[in-house]
């Protein structure tokens, strides 16, 4: 499968200061992508727009924090302004807040703040760049997902994931994979592709420094970038291939 050219591609990563989300912009950028720099604290994302024009990449920040409304229209509205197209978008900003509670002792409070960012600000910031994405002439949108969000991993009580409790994040993530599914569909046959990414475990602040280098992690979700026109919509995939639903 024939990746695209990366060169003169604009693509908006949310939560990219940092992380998993840093890294897929880097890689992106060291293709010849233009990369935007999602972040809700835009001196943050400043940092790490500077750390990718610094290797000679391509990048700026865009303040963007997917559970305000407003953020995320004035964030459509500048890239709208200043590049008149988006042609990748990687819904990467997220937040895992239980520590392994188990379910039985979820705090609701935390739930909720989980499924706000990690579903409905993943709609919100989806919603709001579409009609940029429209613009492209091979519009991409790559969700980040985990492994543990997969029901055929995860329901075996004999699966390695069956001791891992975290209730809102994984259910959350369900819901993307979900979504994810939901968009492919409606935007088919505009071109759009639309996949989730499992990054695997990283070693970033999320997953308190545990795991691989986010550097690893962000390879499948650069491919998944970077389809080619024969490439899938509606899958689920890591770096070795696709993943069970
Ligand atoms: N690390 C792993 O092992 C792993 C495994 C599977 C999947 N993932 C997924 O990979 C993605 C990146 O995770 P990571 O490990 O790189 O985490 P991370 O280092 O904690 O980075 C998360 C990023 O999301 C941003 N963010 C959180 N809430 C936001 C909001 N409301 N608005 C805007 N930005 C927000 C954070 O901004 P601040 O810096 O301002 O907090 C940060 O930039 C997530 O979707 C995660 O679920 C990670």
């Amino acid at each position: 499968m024939q990746p695209l050219e990366a060169t003169g591609r604009i693509a908006l990563i949310t939560g990219a200061n940092k992380g998993i989300g840093f890294e897929t912009a880097r890689a992106l950028a060291a293709k010849g992508a233009t990369v935007l720099i999602g972040a809700r604290d835009l001196a943050a994302g400043t940092r790490a727009a500077d750390a990718i024009v610094a290797e000679g990449g391509m990048a700026e920040a865009v303040q963007i924090e997917i559970t305000n409304e407003a953020s995320v229209a004035a964030a459509a509205t500048r890239i709208g302004e200043k590049f008149g197209r988006l042609d990748i978008l990687v819904n990467n900003a997220a937040v895992s807040l239980e520590k392994g509670r188990e379910p039985s002792e979820a705090d609701l409070g935390l739930l909720r703040q989980m499924y706000e960012t990690n579903v409905i600000g993943t709609v919100a910031v989806t919603n709001a760049m579409l009609p940029m994405l429209h613009k492209s002439d091979a519009g991409r949108i790559v969700n980040m997902s985990t492994g543990l969000a997969s029901f055929a991993l995860t329901a075996s009580p004999d699966s390695p994931f069956a001791s891992i409790r975290h209730l809102g994040y994984i259910s959350s993530k369900a819901a993307v994979n979900s979504a994810t599914i939901m968009y492919a569909n409606e935007l088919r046959p505009s071109g759009t592709k639309v996949n989730a990414a499992n990054p695997g475990l990283c070693a970033t602040d999320l997953s308190a420094g545990k795991g691989q280098p986010a550097s690893a992690g962000a390879a499948v979700v650069v491919e998944l970038a970077l389809l080619g026109p024969d490439g899938p919509s509606g899958g689920f995939f890591d770096s070795r291939g696709v993943v069970p639903w």
